[in-house]
């Protein structure tokens, strides 16, 4: 009985004891605070946090703030749970001081803060408030894809301080031109190079031949190909002929290489034969012994096949004389693909052959595939966003003069942006907001020109 009662005691003592140490094992020594360490990896956006292993802790818990009284937090760094001794801080700002310190933790029990360690992310603050054209001024063009209904307003306020060079992102192209055999509709044309004079910005044409827009009286025509050789010759000749002066460069031939490789079947491989794009960049030169020749294409830094068949293209049309001059790469991307790497590689076999780069229509979007879906632009993939434009800017910058030319955003505002329509979902793959405001983005710009 003595016994009973002494087992009931015991075990009612021992509940009582669980229930005062709410969950933690009573018998384990108290844990000690852990002391942070010296940072690592630190780079203009991020760096890596370390403390030292506390004996009996489960876990740590990381705060990271911009001021050592932790007054406010990074977001997603106020306890952070951590298992590991180190945490990689990430979507920081360059050149700024930060603070974080950390706690053990196991089950509900937790040691006070560790020591602060202050740490400065490298590279430099930036001056944001500068127009891109300004802080790339005689490096390179900054353009901007333009239609003759946003030249007005806020537009032209961001074209004509932010801008100094333009691309028609669909009034150059044969659909709005090219009427029938000798028949042209130079009314939007005409305004977009009216407009560039007026306003001093530079000019490139886009597109002279492409498979895209191709007029539907062409695509039923039933002449031969004779006839249709000469249509096409007119056509180039007397496009690159009534802009010559103004309009500096053109894409003469664009997306004639299929995804995966091998040349795309279009009207005018089939009509022309296979030296039709030999043909288009002989006829624009006899046009135009100034205006700077590019082929166009997507997606080639990616698709090495396509890549190498670009290329292939290319030597074959330098083999033989033909006159071009350069190489666009459109660099329609993400802030996920391609890698900075793999751009790098593209613009190294164009560098190899002498060709001048253009960046020709660039946007990032920030809802590629293989990742959520966001309904709205998040501070983390505007921060990556940003991040993004920064790297291909850098990379870009990073070319021998002479081989630069400019970089193209393909539009102005994100929701005028062609992508929401191409990929169906939301996005804003560009450098300003619906209300034409500067979005992070912008500082990335102006960060890959530091
Ligand atoms: C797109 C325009 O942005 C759209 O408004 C239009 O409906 C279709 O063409 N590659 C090119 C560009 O070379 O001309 C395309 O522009 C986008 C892909």
């Amino acid at each position: 009985m003595k016994n009973l009662i002494l087992f009931f005691i015991m075990s009612i003592a021992f509940l009582l004891n669980a229930c005062a140490n709410d969950g933690d094992e009573p018998d384990l020594p108290s844990l000690k605070n852990p002391v942070a360490t010296t940072p690592s990896d630190i780079t203009d956006n991020s760096f890596t946090a370390s403390w030292n292993f506390v004996s009996t802790a489960k876990s740590y818990r990381l705060d990271v703030s911009l001021q050592s009284d932790f007054t406010s937090f990074i977001e997603g760094y106020e306890s952070l749970e951590v298992t590991a001794l180190t945490a990689e801080v990430t979507d920081l700002t360059p050149a700024t001081e930060y603070y974080f310190r950390v706690k053990a933790v196991r089950e509900s029990a937790e040691s006070d803060f560790s020591n602060v360690v202050m740490v400065t992310t490298t590279g430099t603050i930036i001056d944001t408030d500068v127009n891109l054209k300004d802080k790339a001024a005689g490096n390179f063009f900054v353009g901007a894809a333009v239609s003759t209904n946003r030249l007005t307003g806020g537009y032209n306020d961001l074209l004509t301080n932010e801008f100094n060079s333009i691309t028609a992102e669909s009034e150059m192209k044969m659909r709005t031109i090219f009427l029938g055999p000798g028949d042209y509709d130079w009314t939007r044309p005409d305004a977009l190079v009216e407009y560039a004079t007026d306003n001093n910005l530079n000019i490139h044409g886009h597109a002279l031949v492409w498979h895209v827009e191709v007029p539907d009286w062409m695509t039923t025509f039933t002449g031969s190909n004779e006839e249709f050789e000469q249509i096409m010759e007119d056509y180039i000749k007397t496009v690159v002929t009534r802009y010559a002066g103004k309009i500096t460069s053109w894409d003469v031939v664009n997306e004639a290489i299929n995804d995966g490789g091998g040349v795309r079947n279009t009207i005018f491989l089939d009509k022309l034969g296979p030296d039709y794009i030999a043909k288009c960049f002989q006829w624009a030169r006899e046009a135009d012994p100034d205006v700077l020749l590019f082929y166009n294409d997507y997606n080639t830094p990616a698709d090495l096949t396509k890549q190498n068949d670009v290329y292939a293209l290319i030597d074959e049309l330098q083999a033989d004389n033909v006159p071009i001059d350069g190489l666009g790469l459109q660099m329609h991307i993400s802030i996920d693909s391609p890698t900075r790497q793999q751009i790098q590689d593209d613009v190294d076999k164009a560098l190899e052959r002498n060709l001048i780069v253009h960046f020709s229509e660039l946007d990032v979007r920030v809802n590629p595939d293989g990742r959520e879906i966001v309904g709205t632009l998040t501070e983390e993939r505007d921060f990556d966003q940003r991040l993004k434009y920064k790297e291909v800017v850098d990379l870009y910058n990073d070319i021998p003069d002479p081989f630069k030319y400019a970089i193209t955003v393909w539009g102005i505002r994100d929701p005028d942006s062609w992508i929401i329509n191409q990929y169906d979902r939301p996005d804003w793959p560009l450098l300003f907001d619906g209300s034409f405001n500067r979005k992070s983005a912008h500082t990335g710009f102006l960060e890959g020109l530091e």
